[in-house]
């Protein structure tokens, strides 16, 4: 016993002492202590020979002996060969050059559709507006019926929908007029409010036209507002975003939701209305619908028509995207292509 006793002391001075440099003499090391064959094991199949009473101290003491040999083991295989022992040791010399310079960090750029948006927004709040929002996934109540177009209405096919085939009363909404019912539903009054989204259309892809595109809908409703009011909010709006020399005029036009119905053309600075592709060599370019809310859209909502007018507008944020960048193609607003992208970086 007293044999064996100092056959653990000893080897537990070898592992004190060792150094292990490379991954082979890790492995060694493994196999000479911990490995199938290894001292450890032989160690262990000597307690068959030990008499019952010491059993139980050499039991121990080879025990303390066997982790002793694995931690050890462990500790070089976690840090591979800089463990305690080399712990005195120079570290090898690093090739990196630690007194250079960083790499400066990329920054990013907004996207264009965001720029845009925040400049419209940035233009209406300064006249009192707030920003709501709503959901991009609707029910046909809020998306249609609400809005003067009950099921069957012929103007239902003005907005190719896309409908969840899960449920057919659900609809990816295809204007952001449905936010103006949710927000006349609360009951708040008056209102004065705008309301950027994104909105959803089946439509084919093309360089003008796309199926996924941003709006921005506006809505005032109070006592006494007229189509004058409605005229000078978007004659400022124009001036503020486009700069004074815009001309603005408006066209007659029809909308279920409003009454009288109006379509709002500013002159193409692109071409200065001489025509080109933009305005399609009309020297106009229509930006955005509009008009005095329809008395069946207040009453739908549970406003007192009786009271309360209002006037409501919706403009697509791509086509003045396009208009403000010189941008040709809609489909590269969507591509997420970095080089794209990066050209807007020094825009805020
Ligand atoms: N919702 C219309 C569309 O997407 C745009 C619009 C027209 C909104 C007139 C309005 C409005 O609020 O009064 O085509």
């Amino acid at each position: 016993m007293q044999e064996l006793a100092d056959k653990i002391d000893l080897l537990k001075k070898e592992i004190e002492n060792v150094t292990l440099q490379s991954e082979t003499e890790i492995e060694e090391y493994r196999i000479r202590f911990l490995g199938s064959k290894g001292l450890v094991k032989q160690l262990m199949s000597e307690m068959k020979h030990v008499s019952s009473d010491l059993k139980k101290d050499f039991g121990a003491r080879l025990n303390e002996f066997k982790l002793f040999a694995e931690s050890k083991y462990e500790d070089y295989k976690s840090s591979k060969g800089t463990s305690q022992n080399n712990a005195g040791k120079k570290p090898k010399e690093s090739s990196a050059d630690l007194t250079l310079p960083g790499y400066p960090a990329e920054v990013g750029s907004r996207h264009p559709i965001q720029l845009t948006m925040n400049k419209m927004i940035s233009i209406f709040e300064k006249i009192g507006f707030s920003v709501a929002e709503g959901p991009e996934i609707e029910d046909d109540w809020h998306n249609f019926t609400a809005l003067n177009l009950p099921e069957d209405h012929p103007a239902r096919d003005m907005q190719d929908t896309f409908y969840i085939s899960k449920n057919p009363d659900w609809l990816l909404r295809t204007h952001t007029s449905s936010v103006q019912v949710r927000v006349m539903k609360e009951g708040k009054l008056p209102i004065r409010q705008i309301f950027p989204g994104r909105v959803y259309r089946n439509e084919t892809i093309s360089a003008r036209a796309h199926c996924v595109f941003h709006q921005i809908e506006g809505l005032y409703i109070d006592e006494k507002v007229s189509f004058a009011d409605l005229k000078q909010t978007l004659y400022y709006f124009v001036k503020e975003m486009f700069g004074g020399d815009v001309k603005v005029r408006f066209r007659p036009s029809y909308f279920p939701f409003t009454e009288p119905s109006a379509e709002m053309d500013v002159s193409c600075f692109i071409c200065d209305s001489k025509g080109c592709n933009v305005c399609k060599h009309t020297g106009w370019v229509e930006i955005l619908g509009c008009g005095m809310v329809h008395p069946n859209v207040l009453s739908n909502c549970g406003i007192d028509a009786e009271k309360y007018t209002g006037f409501a507008w919706g403009m697509g944020v791509e086509r003045t995207t396009m208009m403000q960048y010189g941008i040709k193609d809609i489909r590269l607003l969507s591509e997420n292509d970095t080089r794209f992208l990066a050209q807007f970086k020094s825009v805020v």
